[in-house]
């Protein structure tokens, strides 16, 4: 049996979004819980809980203050025991997120740490003697210079991300031991693995040079990020992570790695020493085209496969940090906007590969519009040319009914909700509904083993017209997606399993415009 995190399609939940069983307007662990039916029927494998630790909230919970305590904000610990227990009872598998790059300034270390120069937490951080930044790093979020100040030992900390997120010194042995304690303490109750937030990240330039510039895709303030991330030593952490995790039996690895090359990412994956996964977020990319998504699979594949040949590939549309793919690919004539949003959810589930999809994507959630003065993320206070608008539009509470504030809470929530027609409980019972849509092609797929395992060739110089074939064991299942608004022919004989758009002939079938064929061969 291929291992659980190769077969499964696992959904992201934004816990401060998901379900709000309190009346205070935030999502929390027992809203989480009470939902879990209702992924088990949708057809979900696992699921990867955005952190849900103590925390000042200033990263809205990637700054971490205590990794081995659940905030009160999303309940007590007992609260993540019966999640996991439920879950585990319903099948389903639990990834935490644990965010080991960084601190949050109020973490007791760092408190120590940014007293005296000689505390023994002092090395635990990345620290600079004044007067002036050692190098050219770059905080992402404000595009200013990453070294903040601490008056008490007149030194630099390194923040990447906030100031409220020091970040730690990975070459301090016993901050090392540290975290893979932390691992290890959630390995032992019981989680099936970890989402390891900026894990290329964890080590910087031990000479802290600056980076050189570069003209990339991905501005980032055209730098090569060639010192303050992507050192190899790494490597060595990502095998320790793998040793620890398999002497508790099957438990995924996987790994965010930002780069704006697919390739160094991929050169994090690697089943027996590295992680299982390192996201691959080129879709999150790409503009709605056949050709292009075609293109990015393609090098996807030919990426991961250069370390090891059964290295995994992976899919995502949507995540907390990108505006949603409904909203990317949005299109002012409804018909056509839920045909596109259809074409997404068979190219993302029939691809070889793991799947995540971001909550909500299942009912065709947008990005809502967050007024100035209710913006949460750090990065909506950011300055130009920053992101104007932040991450919170991507965040906002998942629409589970057409009921005031959209059957997340009771109560106002912690931001604003956006369109009540676009819910679960109204696409549930409608089988033209997206989520009834989602819920058919994730069962094809759980209980097909051919697009789980299968392997797959994808039809060259098709245009906008997507096409792949899924193989196992004799069994052949022919994907054909058609972005295009031109009709394509193809001769395709055999069993229709999902289709739309289509007129089928005789001999030929005509697919219109965003049309959809998935078809098993005789
Ligand atoms: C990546 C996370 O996805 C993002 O939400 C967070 O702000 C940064 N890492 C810092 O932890």
């Amino acid at each position: 049996m291929p291992e659980w995190w190769r077969e499964r399609v696992i959904y992201q939940i934004y816990p401060r979004s998901f379900k709000d069983s309190n009346g205070d307007g935030v999502g929390d662990l027992v809203g989480i819980t009470q939902k879990l039916d209702y992924l088990k029927d949708l057809g979900i494998g696992a699921i990867w809980i955005s952190p849900f630790f103590k925390s000042p909230q200033a990263d809205c919970g990637y700054d971490v203050s205590d990794y081995r305590a659940v905030d009160p904000m999303f309940g007590s610990d007992q609260d993540f025991e019966t999640l996991l227990a439920r879950a585990h009872e319903l099948d389903i598998k639990v990834i935490i997120d644990l965010v080991l790059n960084h601190t949050s300034c109020e973490h007791p270390w760092f408190q120590e740490a940014r007293k005296s120069k000689d505390n023994p937490k002092h090395d635990w951080y990345i620290w600079s003697d004044g007067p002036k930044p050692p190098n050219n790093w770059l905080c992402g979020f404000t595009l200013k210079n990453a070294w903040c100040w601490n008056e008490q030992t007149k030194e630099y900390y390194l923040g990447q991300f906030t100031p409220e997120q020091p970040e730690v010194n990975w070459r301090n042995k016993e901050l090392h031991d540290e975290m893979m304690n932390v691992l290890k303490f959630w390995l032992e109750r019981g989680v099936d693995g970890f989402r390891l937030d900026v894990v290329n990240f964890y080590f910087k330039d031990a000479q802290m040079r600056s980076n050189p510039r570069k003209i990339t895709r991905m501005p980032y303030m055209f730098m090569d990020h060639k010192y303050d991330r992507n050192q190899p030593e790494v490597l060595d952490v990502a095998a320790e992570m793998r040793q620890i995790c398999n002497s508790f039996g099957e438990r995924a690895l996987i790994g965010e790695v930002y780069a704006d090359d697919t390739d160094l990412a991929a050169q994090f994956q690697g089943n027996n020493d590295r992680l299982n996964i390192a996201y691959n977020f080129d879709f999150l990319y790409q503009e709605f085209s056949g050709e292009l998504f075609r293109k990015s699979a393609q090098k996807h594949y030919q990426s991961i496969s250069k370390y090891s040949s059964d290295n995994q590939p992976n899919f995502t549309l949507s995540n907390h940090d990108q505006v949603r793919a409904c909203t990317r690919y949005h299109d002012s004539n409804p018909a056509r906007d839920i045909l596109k949003q259809k074409i997404m959810c068979v190219m993302l589930l029939t691809l070889r590969g793991t799947p995540t999809i971001y909550y909500g994507e299942e009912i065709g959630m947008k990005n809502v519009k967050v007024p100035k003065h209710l913006r949460m993320d750090p990065v909506a206070h950011a300055s130009f040319p920053v992101n104007l608008f932040g991450r919170d539009p991507e965040r906002t509470p998942m629409q589970w009914s057409g009921a005031e504030f959209c059957g997340f809470s009771q109560t106002q929530p912690w931001l604003p909700v956006g369109d009540v027609k676009i819910n679960v409980e109204d696409q549930i019972n409608n089988p033209d509904s997206l989520l009834s849509f989602y819920k058919l092609v994730l069962k094809l797929r759980n209980e097909s083993r051919t697009l789980k395992e299968g392997n797959i060739n994808i039809m060259e110089g098709t245009g906008e017209l997507f096409g792949y074939r899924r193989t196992f064991e004799g069994e052949k299942i022919q994907v054909y997606l058609n972005f295009g608004n031109k009709p394509v022919v193809v001769s395709a004989k055999g069993k229709i399993l999902v289709q739309q758009e289509i007129d089928v002939g005789e001999e030929l079938i005509t697919l219109k415009a965003l049309a959809i064929l998935v078809i098993q061969r005789e």
